[in-house]
């Protein structure tokens, strides 16, 4: 009851009667007071006056179950959500998860993580109080050779839901890091489960860089942070429901054809590296060619200067810039 009284009052941005909450929840006074004053000490503030209600008065940032769930208003995606203020990997955690029952949708979301990690077995450094750190369990049926598509499929949702959070022009560079002014905003890391060669679930874990924070070393010059480019504060809690709202959208259309080709040209838009010249680190040989943009399956068309055109895929091979990261 608490995450529903929270988002009433959230919503209200009024005074609401105690009467209404009680009506409204089907519980006595004193059961939606202990309610307030358990939010209170969490650290809501809630003003209370007689003969008006209470008030929800906003103004700091929350990030916890509560908060979630009452912002929380897509039809599944980030249903149920379970948060944690510190964990291993929302990406292990979300694996357990859906090895013991949780459905399409549920979400997994921490303030810090121990052992966060990233593509190509590296660590995600997951600080607490800061970044965004989730992981969304989806069981789609789908073919298992279209899962890895899913994961520019989140790419777009999270461009989507920063340039709806805080208005900055996120784009993709090839295939899901997500890039804000040429640095690097956001990573994205898909694992799946097969069972007889079906989709038994398929995790997607996504790490925002939100907050002001200092990048060391050669992060410097390939990382940034949303607070550092848009120079505002950014509410994670709603960069979250963005994205997840987001997520809902460009899945379902995803899923009317189980391929890119409705969803092709809003992703090339998004591509930071398209009409640019890049390297190609193919295990057989690095190339260059310039990126087109990508097919239906999500490979990366690239014009080699002979004028053929090679199909990138994902898994074997990274695309770099000429003179740097993107
Ligand atoms: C990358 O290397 O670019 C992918 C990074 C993915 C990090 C996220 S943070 C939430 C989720 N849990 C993890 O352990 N990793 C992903």
């Amino acid at each position: 009851m608490k995450s529903e009284i929270l988002s009433l009052l959230r919503k209200r941005q009024d005074y609401v009667s105690g009467q209404e909450l009680c009506e409204r929840f089907g519980v006595s006074r004193t059961a939606v007071w202990k309610a307030v004053g358990q939010l209170k000490r969490e650290g809501y503030r809630i003003e209370a006056v007689q003969n008006r209600g209470y008030l929800l008065v906003e103004e700091q940032e929350f990030f916890g179950q509560n908060e979630l769930e009452s912002r929380m208003d897509t039809a599944w995606a980030g249903h149920p959500v379970s948060y944690y203020d510190e964990i291993g990997s929302t990406n292990q955690q979300a694996k357990l998860d859906a090895e013991h029952g949780a459905g399409h949708g549920a979400l997994v979301v921490a303030d810090m993580q121990t052992a966060g990690r990233g593509r190509r077995g590296r660590a995600w450094s997951s600080p607490p109080g800061t970044n965004v750190y989730f992981t969304l369990i989806l069981k789609p049926q789908l073919d298992p050779d279209k899962a890895s598509m899913l994961t520019p499929v989140m790419g777009m949702a999270v461009a989507e839901g920063i340039r709806r959070t805080c208005g900055l022009e996120a784009r993709i560079k090839w295939p899901n890091d997500i890039v804000v002014n040429g640095k690097k905003v956001c990573g994205i890391l898909a694992e799946m489960s097969l069972e007889q060669g079906y989709i038994h679930y398929l995790v997607i874990g996504v790490g925002i860089n939100t907050g002001l924070q200092k990048f060391a070393g050669e992060l410097e010059e390939t990382a940034c942070c949303l607070e550092g480019e848009c120079g505002k504060k950014v509410s994670r809690a709603e960069l979250l429901v963005n994205v997840m709202h987001a997520f809902e959208e460009v899945y379902e259309r995803f899923m009317e054809s189980g391929n890119l080709s409705g969803l092709r040209e809003r992703y090339d838009r998004l591509l930071v590296n398209k009409g640019r010249e890049v390297r190609v680190l193919d295990p057989r040989g690095e190339y260059r060619g310039v990126a087109q943009g990508v097919n239906d399956l999500g490979e990366l068309l690239v014009e080699k200067a002979d004028g053929s055109v090679a199909a990138v895929y994902a898994g074997e091979v990274s695309v770099r810039g000429i003179y740097g990261y993107v």
